[in-house]
């Protein structure tokens, strides 16, 4: 049910308007039922549970309460989705940052504290009536206790009520985020892509490590590289050959 709608003129494109609803099944999902060609550019849809959130790779994303879901959608001129998603990495991290939690950007757009993920990013590209929009739902482990986590997470998730004493409403969390999630679409629009892509190579703590790949087409183990102008990651294996990683499970090795 909807239970509020907030408005921000002074804000470009991205949460000029704000629907906050109490249940859904998944914000990328309710955003996809309302699409119009004429709905509102930035719109963003909040929830305060689901019940079917969605993660990357088919995965489920656990929603309970506390935590902090939303999807902003967009309608870019390039059918970008995932490079958004990429660079939509950048503003979580900062807002993780801006209340207390020295989260990372682990590749493509995990935020991550001291190796436990504490924020994801699910990008969707659709085409309605011939536009392309572009969905990018947004997942924070703002104050959730870890136990209300799946046990099988738990060892590798965290959240920031567990790492920072201050309690942080999630209505402010989303309004900081939110801003800099406009100043970013901003600057994506009014940009070259390239320049931002190499900020986010700036951000990204996944450079330089010991990783292991996986895809559909087998396990490439290396050193994370690059990230190559499409925003792939370029990881480099043993024989210094490059290979370029998209979508698939990243591991950071030891
Ligand atoms: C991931 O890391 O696998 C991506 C998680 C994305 C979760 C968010 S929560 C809001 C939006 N609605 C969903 O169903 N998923 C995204």
């Amino acid at each position: 049910m909807k239970i509020g709608e907030f408005h921000e003129p002074n804000r470009k494109i991205v949460g000029r308007s704000v629907w906050h609803y109490d249940l859904l099944e998944s914000t990328n999902e309710t955003a996809k039922e309302l699409l119009e060609p004429d709905l509102e550019e930035g719109l963003v849809i909040w929830a305060d549970r689901q019940s079917a959130g969605k993660g990357r790779q088919g995965r489920a994303w656990a929603s309970p309460p506390g935590g902090l879901y939303a999807s902003v959608l967009l309608r870019p001129k390039e059918p970008q989705a995932w490079v958004l998603g990429l660079l939509a990495g950048m503003p979580v991290v900062k807002a993780l940052r801006h209340f207390g939690v020295f989260a990372g950007l682990k590749y493509p757009n995990d935020a991550v504290y001291q190796g436990r993920k504490i924020a994801g990013i699910l990008s969707e590209g659709v085409y309605r009536r011939e536009t392309y929009h572009v969905i990018i739902g947004i997942g924070v482990n703002t104050n959730v206790d870890l136990d209300r986590l799946p046990p099988d997470l738990q060892a590798t998730a965290t959240t920031m009520k567990r790492e920072v004493n201050l309690f942080v409403a999630n209505d402010e969390f989303l309004d900081y985020l939110l801003s800099q999630l406009d100043d970013l679409y901003s600057r994506y629009r009014n940009t070259k892509i390239e320049f931002l892509i190499k900020e986010y190579r700036g951000q990204c703590t996944t450079i330089g490590k010991r990783v292991s790949a996986t895809t559909s087409k087998g396990t490439v183990t290396g050193r994370a590289y690059d990230i190559a102008p499409n925003g792939a990651l370029i990881i480099m294996d043993e024989a210094n050959a490059k290979h370029e990683f998209v979508e698939g499970q990243l591991k950071i090795l030891p």
